[in-house]
């Protein structure tokens, strides 16, 4: 393979162009992949893969565990948390065709020249918290990949925004079906960490850990010349509560017993995962899983994320109903702001800010 180009600025960055671009990186045509993206050796390279769906994610059909004779497949689904963290949920309830037009909306904000895309640029792309930014630039090393982060959030969470329907980040034609989208992933999303609560004797998530509020993320992983040396996303589990991701295209890898299992798209399904802060609260009844992305030579990839997410101000730590002799907190109480405050000094990678407040005996 072509050793990567060794250039450090790869892009003038503009006012109209943003040199952070991946997408703009190859609409200019580059051939090889510059060093500061060369980061897939780095991470967990040596364990094996399975891309032929011969392992697959468990998935659930969500409206038969509420249904007569529903509790096979709750058993499967508490199964799925347990021994997966992951799941591909099916017959969710969501609005018909609100997985299709979200994605749309994603794809459709891609292709919007950069003149109407800048816009929405984030105030520093090295920081992925709000707008249009690069994914990540960790250790200084990139992510193959561009994404828009928007915050719906309660107001609690950030005073400058109301609520789900003050959705200024996006054209209006977007906002109608995010607005949608948002709401009701939120919906289910509470309505499952309430069932997965309920299991382990937990209160209510938004009794300890204040009202929840959703972070949506449309990334675009555009296709790599050398795909091999790049990913996607590194390796990192989500720092929120509680996540849902729908995609159109294979690249999302899930660790399960040592191995990274590629996650089929299947029309309509909701992927479903625990955040650190669930595992935090549920003082690590549940575990949130490392999850990275592989970018392909061939095709784009277009993802929504909808992130449930405490109030910047709340502190979590585990539910103290959970807590007795015999089961002593395995983490330390931190502020959400800070937990993402050390995320976005040290990056997402691995579990480093689950380690960092976990308690060692
Ligand atoms: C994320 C994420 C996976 C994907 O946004 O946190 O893990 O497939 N995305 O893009
Ligand atoms: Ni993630």
């Amino acid at each position: 393979m072509a050793p990567a180009a060794d250039t450090d600025q790869i892009l003038e960055h503009t006012d109209d162009a943003p040199g952070w671009s991946v997408q703009l990186l190859v609409e200019k045509g580059v051939k090889e992949v510059p060093s500061k993206y060369v980061r897939y050796k780095s991470l967990h390279s040596d364990l094996p893969v399975i891309d032929d769906f011969s392992v697959e994610l468990p998935v659930i059909d969500y409206g038969k565990m509420h249904g007569a004779n529903g509790e096979e497949e709750t058993a499967n689904f508490f199964k799925a948390v347990h021994e997966w963290g992951f799941l591909q949920i099916v017959n969710h309830g969501l609005t018909e065709g609100l997985i299709d037009r979200t994605l749309d909306v994603a794809r459709s904000f891609f292709l919007l020249p950069v003149s109407e895309k800048q816009k929405y640029f984030a105030p520093d792309p090295d920081v992925p918290v709000e707008g249009y930014a690069r994914i990540n630039n960790v250790d200084g090393l990139m992510d193959w990949g561009d994404t828009i982060m928007m915050n719906g959030d309660v107001p609690v969470l950030n005073k400058h925004k109301t609520d789900f329907s003050d959705w200024h980040h996006l054209p209006e034609k977007f906002r109608d079906t995010l607005v949608t989208y948002a709401r009701e992933t939120h919906t289910l999303g509470l309505k499952m960490m309430k069932q997965l609560g309920d299991a382990i004797g937990m209160a209510d998530v938004e009794e300890t850990g204040g009202p929840q509020g959703l972070q949506l993320a449309f990334n675009f992983y555009p296709p790599c010349p050398q795909p091999d040396l790049v990913l996607g996303i590194s390796a990192h589990t989500d720092p929120q509560t509680f996540s849902f991701l729908i995609q159109d295209q294979p690249g999302l890898h899930v660790l399960n017993k040592g191995r990274w299992v590629l996650v089929r798209p299947i029309h309509d399904a909701l992927i479903v995962n625990i955040g650190d802060q669930l595992e935090i609260l549920s003082n690590g009844k549940y575990k949130s899983i490392m999850h990275r992305v592989r970018v392909s030579s061939e095709y784009k990839r277009f993802i929504v994320g909808s992130f449930l997410r405490p109030a910047l101000d709340a502190v979590i730590g585990p539910d103290p109903r959970l807590i007795d002799v015999e089961h002593p907190p395995l983490y330390k109480a931190i502020k959400y702001a800070d937990y993402m405050g050390d995320g976005i000094d040290d990056g997402f990678l691995e579990k480093r800010i689950v380690n960092k407040v976990r308690i060692h005996e």
